[in-house]
């Protein structure tokens, strides 16, 4: 995909019914669309993104008739949700197109126009079975039992003149497209479908609404008795936007579409009433079409009625933008359905962002500062096998983020950056750099830990902008880069070497706060304390210094798990910032190893290590209770590991 420097790049997602409140459908198409946008625009080349509003039709007008107002008041309402939950979820789009619009109304008409005069369009009567209540016809195949197969209310036979586009003469040249063209349409099972769809006969496409029964569209200009059909207004938005018969050069330029992203349902309509609408104007075809799956909430169909619509916008208030944008993109490939549910998006949070990329920099950011003068280290050269190993994941991942993005393929994109976060973390913890700085002899081997650790952290950092681009500037601040952006294009600048050395670092709160999950619906597990939980008696005074003597440090339980043949014992370990700590804890009887993954704990860093059942112990963690522990001590808000409790 990264070629030349000026290559340009268009992208749309479909233009959305201005009636409808913005949910995560809409959240996830525009998302996905900004992602690619966000890339393209890092390799330098020129993009255009293209969103906006679907704004006739009938479901306007009544809406708009209910609220006694006109249509375009209550479009000009509505699509002030739209553009505001854009802005919030930082989507870059470059055009927002409302087919209200004069410069769009003006090109449909022409469009009209064209292929009237090209005698593209033929008037007829059409007849077929009414539903009066939902004003649409269906053919005599869709209706069940002489009733509406949408609203089950009686339909009628209706006879009505219209204007029909000569859709079905392109239906072979279609299908070849498709076959010579490999990925013109995407994931393969829709393309598949959108064959399968061609082999029968192509009806030839109604593009009309008499004016009597539908008022609020564009006047079709060679019969003011009729509006345009709403589908065929809304697709030209792809063509008027970019200037189709208004700025020839800018439409040159951007013409065809590189990628139009739609939902699984607006298939049909896009790959074929739009693409032969396409070749009816002898325009070129887009380069692609992919079809994204849908979104159930918690194993049932999104509605209205069930009352379990995702509003994005309360998503990103709560979980925050990028983790959001993480979330939809990291948990199902695009081209399948998913399921949506808060517990799977908090566990992502916790998993994938707090303790894997947020942990990865604080600790790395800590090490650096301790032992780094804070400072970002100069380049020097590793040669053990770890070395080799984190380098060359790194310095290709650029290449997979490549392939894997020209497939659409968000998901895999990202679980390649976290296969280089995750070798980044083992790498640190194997090559113990705490241990390294307590001895002279291995300073140029933690130098060579901290450079290596710190050339990843930017890679990563240049290949997550696209999706989480907040998180990836933020990771960049605290890394100690100004916030000059980087103008060299992404597959030069996340290439291993090009860390700046001596940039002062600057660690900041985490990046991902961990998200606590809220408590389970079952009574909590009652715990009596016993006679000596409570002693009734202290132990003699100590004296400040002695206190001073304990280095109580803030530790994450990054592990636990039940050690055999022993009951009321958890192995954990705990990170506390520098360093993970093997921990054997009377907890066992309290706490599950599940729930007591990754909570905030005070540990007494400086306790002698002990071994316990044969396995030693570099710590212990401040617990409520006597022989029975009733809790653990923890915080209320969040504190990076490794800070002091005093
Ligand atoms: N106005 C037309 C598109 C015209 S494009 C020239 C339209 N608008 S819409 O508001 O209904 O847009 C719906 C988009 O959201 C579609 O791409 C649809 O697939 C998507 N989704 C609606 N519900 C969805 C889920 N539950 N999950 C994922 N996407 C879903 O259609």
């Amino acid at each position: 995909m990264a070629q030349s420097l000026m290559q340009k790049f268009y992208v749309t997602t479909p233009i959305y019914y201005v009636n409808d409140v913005p949910h995560i459908g809409h959240a996830y198409t525009t998302i996905a669309a900004d992602v690619l946008a966000r890339y393209h625009r890092l390799l330098n080349e020129n993009v255009f993104f293209l969103t906006g509003t679907d704004e006739h039709g009938q479901k306007v007008e009544q809406a708009a008739k209910k609220k006694g107002v006109l249509p375009k008041a209550h479009a000009d309402e509505h699509v002030v949700g739209f553009q505001s939950l854009w802005k919030k979820l930082n989507i870059s789009n470059d055009d927002f197109i409302r087919t209200t619009e004069d410069r769009h109304k003006r090109v449909v008409s022409q469009v009209l126009t064209q292929l009237w005069e090209k005698k593209e369009i033929y008037a007829d009567t059409y007849t077929g079975w009414y539903c009066l209540p939902d004003e649409r016809f269906w053919t005599e195949k869709e209706i069940i039992d002489g009733k509406c197969p949408d609203c089950r209310r009686p339909v009628e036979p209706l006879s009505e003149r219209n204007y029909f586009f000569k859709m079905g003469q392109y239906r072979d040249r279609l299908r070849q497209h498709i076959l010579e063209h490999k990925h013109f349409i995407q994931p393969e099972s829709r393309r598949n479908e959108v064959l399968g769809f061609l082999e029968n006969d192509l009806n030839d496409l109604c593009i009309s609404r008499p004016k009597h029964r539908l008022e609020w569209g564009i006047p079709l200009p060679f019969d003011p008795d009729y509006v345009t059909y709403v589908w065929l207004d809304a697709l030209v938005n792809y063509i008027s936007a970019a200037g189709y018969l208004s700025t020839p050069d800018q439409f040159e330029n951007w013409w065809p579409a590189d990628v139009h992203l739609v939902g699984k349902d607006i298939l049909t309509t896009h790959a074929v009433y739009w693409m032969t609408t396409l070749m009816a104007l002898d325009l070129p075809l887009p380069k692609k079409l992919f079809a994204h799956g849908w979104w159930t909430i918690e194993g049932e169909k999104m509605s209205k009625s069930l009352g379990n619509v995702v509003n994005p916008s309360e998503m990103a208030d709560t979980f925050g933008v990028d983790a959001f944008r993480f979330f939809l993109l990291r948990q199902v490939p695009f081209g399948n359905d998913g399921d949506f549910s808060q517990t799977a998006l908090m566990n992502r949070i916790n998993s994938d962002l707090a303790n894997d990329v947020g942990n990865l920099l604080s600790r790395t950011l800590t090490m650096l500062e301790r032992y780094s003068d804070g400072l970002t280290p100069v380049r020097i050269k590793g040669s053990a096998p770890e070395d080799i190993a984190l380098e060359e994941a790194a310095d290709t991942l650029f290449e997979k983020i490549d392939k894997n993005l020209s497939d659409l393929a968000f998901d895999k994109a990202l679980t390649e950056i976290w296969q280089v976060i995750r070798i980044a973390n083992q790498y640190i913890e194997k090559g113990a750099p705490w241990q390294l700085a307590k001895n002279p002899e291995t300073k140029e081997r933690l130098h060579v830990v901290l450079y290596y650790t710190t050339e990843a952290i930017h890679i990563v950092s240049c290949l997550i902008a696209p999706f989480m681009p907040d998180a990836a500037q933020e990771m960049k601040r605290q890394l100690g880069f100004s916030k000059k952006t980087e103008t060299r294009p992404l597959n030069m600048a996340a290439r291993w070497g090009n860390l700046p050395p001596g940039l002062p670092v600057s660690k900041g709160k985490p990046l991902f706060p961990r998200i606590q999950p809220e408590k389970k619906k079952s009574p909590p597990q009652k715990v009596t304390p016993k006679k000596n939980d409570v002693p009734a008696s202290f132990k003699p005074s100590i004296s400040i210094e002695d206190f001073a003597k304990l280095d109580l440090r803030v530790g994450i339980i990054r592990s636990a798990e039940k050690i055999k043949k022993a009951n009321k014992l958890l192995l954990l370990h705990v990170d506390i910032g520098t360093e993970n700590r093997q921990v054997v804890a009377g907890i066992a009887t309290r706490y599950t190893p599940e729930e007591i993954i990754g909570k905030e704990v005070v540990l007494i860093a400086n306790l002698k290590p002990a071994t316990i059942m044969g396995i030693e112990s570099q710590g212990m963690l401040l617990a409520a209770g006597g022989k029975a522990v009733l809790g653990l001590a923890t915080f209320t808000e969040e504190i990076p590991p490794g800070a002091t409790v005093r």
